[in-house]
């Protein structure tokens, strides 16, 4: 059994599953509170676990942060490993950061990520769109896996990192690189995602996930498929495993020379000790799933803020217009 959730995991690893069941609710600040004072009374302050999180770039980064968040305020001790060069991991209070240096700089970061987003915007055909993105997100790749390289290959840093013994890892595998760390320095890892392309977490996970209700990313399809819409699931994701090909076989190639042997990404992701979904079958449909799979969709509401006046107006008055209509026909 792969999983380790009860028998030997870390304290901090339990208590990544307890933010995970508390962020299910979208609980009340109040319920949060109580949360807290039950792990003053039952809580195991003497077995604080040492994280060590290595978080993926952009929007990825700002949802996990809230569960540092919750794991410093549970005593925990939280250290982000982050490139000298990136968007939104900022130093704060409740982590300490270690930077590694990049081969480029801010400005070319920045280029390619800008260049990356605005094709998505863009007016034109769909397979224009498609073939730039893919020539865009060959440079973003790029980009990451040289990123990666830095990281493992700063001897400094990863002679700190073995020394600290972290309890867990804690990555989204998203950017498998934090995936590949945690196995070269054999600590158990907790994975954070709202998924990975190409079905890898469903490999990963050794999840069933048959063609035949299991709808595809980018098909529409929903959970009951006609046979041509089955067909067209099986076909869809052949076309995504080029990008995947591109984009994943660097990180099977720097794992299978850290660890002096042929390793695959799977069998990287598969060591994975939970997995905490960021999504919930509000939005996806249902499909099987493992003991070790935890859905933490509620965790993207963390900080939530009150609707705009000029939202809530018009929230009303179309609350309004559909009742009258309603009674109308009544
Ligand atoms: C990719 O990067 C190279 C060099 O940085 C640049 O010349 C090229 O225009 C980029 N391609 C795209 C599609 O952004
Ligand atoms: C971490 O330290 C242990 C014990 O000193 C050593 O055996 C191991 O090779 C080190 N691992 C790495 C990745 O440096």
């Amino acid at each position: 059994m792969r999983t380790n959730i009860g028998g030997t995991a870390p304290p901090a690893t339990e208590h990544l599953l307890v933010c995970a069941e508390m962020a299910l609710g979208l609980q009340l600040r109040r319920q949060v509170l109580a949360g807290l004072l039950l792990c003053l009374c039952v809580g195991r302050w003497a077995e604080a676990g040492k994280v060590l999180v290595v978080p993926m770039e952009g929007s990825h980064w700002l949802s996990m942060r809230e569960a540092v968040r919750e794991l410093h305020a549970r005593g925990h001790q939280a250290v982000v490993v982050a490139p000298e060069v990136n968007l939104h991991i900022k130093a704060e209070n409740f982590f300490t950061v270690k930077v590694y240096t990049v081969p480029y700089t801010q400005d070319e970061f920045e280029s390619i990520m800008r260049t990356h987003i605005h094709v998505f915007f863009q007016r034109v055909h769909f397979l224009t769109m498609f073939w730039e993105a893919m020539a865009t997100l060959k440079n973003v790749s790029l980009l990451f896996e040289r990123s990666c390289e830095a990281l493992l290959h700063n001897k400094d840093l990863i002679r700190d990192l073995n020394a600290s013994s972290f309890d867990v890892v804690l990555t989204d595998p998203f950017n498998p690189c934090g995936a590949v760390l945690a196995k070269y320095l054999s600590i158990p890892a907790v994975f954070f995602l709202r998924s990975v392309l190409c079905g890898l977490d469903v490999e990963g996970t050794a999840c069933p996930n048959p063609f035949s209700y299991v709808p595809r990313l980018l098909t529409r399809n929903s959970d009951r498929m006609t046979f041509f819409q089955r067909v067209k699931n099986m076909l869809y994701p052949l076309a995504l495993k080029y990008i995947c090909q591109v984009t994943f076989t660097p990180y099977e190639r720097m794992a299978s020379e850290l660890l002096q042997r042929h390793v695959s990404l799977v069998e990287i992701l598969a060591s994975g000790s939970v997995w905490l979904f960021r999504g919930d079958f509000v939005m996806d449909y249902p499909r099987p799933i493992m003991p070790n799979m935890v859905f933490i969709g509620g965790i993207n509401c963390a900080n939530r803020k009150p609707l705009s006046q000029v939202c809530t107006a018009a929230f009303v008055q179309s609350v309004l217009l559909v009742e009258h209509m309603f009674l109308k026909k009544l």
